[in-house]
């Protein structure tokens, strides 16, 4: 599902990623962990396409058998609006809309219809416990109602992979494990590929594969 070759990034003279290489395969569930600052994010940012990767020549990140290095930027944001879902620490719904609507956003990006977008979005809310706050907007919704919300939205697009950059890490202990049920739920249900960042050592042991950063590379 992903392969990733030689990946650097710097931020001015700091150097974050030295020449991290990373395979996960179809229907994985790999959890990153580390130090803060270690450079999980700049990584789960780089993998999920949202940051672009230093001296391209010589690194390779193919994503579902595509090059995405290769792609041109308008060609890259339809390939991540397609293939990919991001659940981020927090939560990004937009306050103005409700759940229902912040589910569909990333269904009408795509050019799904109204009412396909929405049926898909229902489907997932129900899924989710959510049926009776499809009309609610984030701020009149619960922490772990929010998150899950979040994960609709980033399951909507049926993307094969998902990231999560410490998708629990404002949850109470109980909603923080319902959440991680759920990513195994989904994966053994519709074969989902998940790359988890997270300082929760329960949820990284779960993980069929926990791969450690420190110090911008992956040891
Ligand atoms: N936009 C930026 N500009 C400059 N430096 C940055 C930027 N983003 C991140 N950094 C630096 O890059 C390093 C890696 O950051 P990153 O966010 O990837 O760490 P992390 O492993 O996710 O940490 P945490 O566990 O605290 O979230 C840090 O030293 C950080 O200060
Ligand atoms: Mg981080």
């Amino acid at each position: 599902m992903i392969q990733a070759k030689n990946i650097h990034k710097y931020y001015g003279d700091l150097h974050v990623l030295k020449g991290v290489d990373v395979h996960i395969k179809k229907g994985e569930i790999v959890s990153i962990v580390g130090a803060s600052g270690a450079g999980k994010t700049t990584l789960l940012q780089i993998l999920g396409t949202l940051d672009f990767i230093e001296n391209k020549a010589e690194s390779k990140l193919i994503i579902n058998n595509t090059l995405v290095t290769g792609l041109t930027e308008k060609q890259l944001a339809q390939f991540r609006n397609t293939h990919i879902g991001f659940i981020f620490q927090f939560h990004q719904l937009l306050p103005e809309f409700t759940a229902l609507e912040n589910v569909c956003i990333p269904a009408f990006i795509k050019g799904t219809s109204k009412s396909e977008a929405e049926t898909r979005a229902k489907e997932l809310l129900d899924f989710l416990g959510l049926s009776h706050r499809y009309n609610h907007k984030p701020s009149e919704l619960s922490g772990g109602e929010q998150q899950r919300v979040a994960v609709a939205r980033a399951l909507v697009n049926n993307p094969e992979l998902i990231f999560a950059d410490e998708p629990s890490g404002n949850l109470d202990s109980e909603s923080a494990e319902n959440l991680h049920n759920l990513f195994f739920k989904l994966r053994d249900q519709f074969g989902q590929t998940f790359v988890i960042v997270t300082h929760n050592e329960e949820l990284a042991n779960l993980a069929d594969r926990k791969l450690t950063m420190i110090d911008g590379k992956i040891v």
